[in-house]
């Protein structure tokens, strides 16, 4: 079995299902990573999915991903907007990162146009809702075949 791809997710996404579900949609962050999980098993890929509300534990996150993992996709919620410091960590780390976002950011607030990781990821997807994720996904299983 080839290295795992890190699935990270930040502030308030454990929320997903009960958080502004007319912009977030109905389905929660465990049904996300299952059907996640499941199209990877199907490539023989193994996922780690992780969320967590704290700036911290996600750069120890993305560390852990660097030593461990083949690829991150990473939804840093609002820490996106603000965060020095995990842009540092994925600065730091030799994998493919991607940015997502399951709304359309550039259609919101001001404060959501700019992206602290965008300079330090391969790529960013948003607007598709869960299937931001599972584009970025694709990404990464795309690379793992090569
Ligand atoms: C988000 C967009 C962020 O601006 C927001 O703070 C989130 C979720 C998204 O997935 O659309 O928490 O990252």
């Amino acid at each position: 079995m080839s290295k795992p791809i890190y699935v990270l997710s930040g502030p308030n996404l454990n929320m997903l299902g009960k958080r502004e579900p007319e912009i977030y949609g109905s389905q929660t962050l465990d049904d996300i990573h299952k059907s996640l999980s499941e199209k990877a098993t199907k490539q023989k890929v193994e996922l780690s999915c992780h969320q967590s509300n704290h700036e911290g534990q996600l750069v120890d996150l993305i560390q852990e991903a660097g030593n461990k993992a083949s690829g991150l996709i990473i939804n840093a919620g609002a820490l996106t907007h603000t965060s020095i410091a995990l842009a540092d960590a994925i600065r730091a780390i030799d994998i493919p990162a991607i940015e997502v976002h399951m709304s359309n950011v550039y259609q919101r607030e001001e404060f959501r146009h700019h992206s602290y990781l965008s300079p330090v990821v391969i790529g960013l997807i948003c607007g598709f809702g869960s299937q931001s994720y599972e584009l970025a996904l694709d990404v990464l299983l795309r690379e793992e075949q090569r």
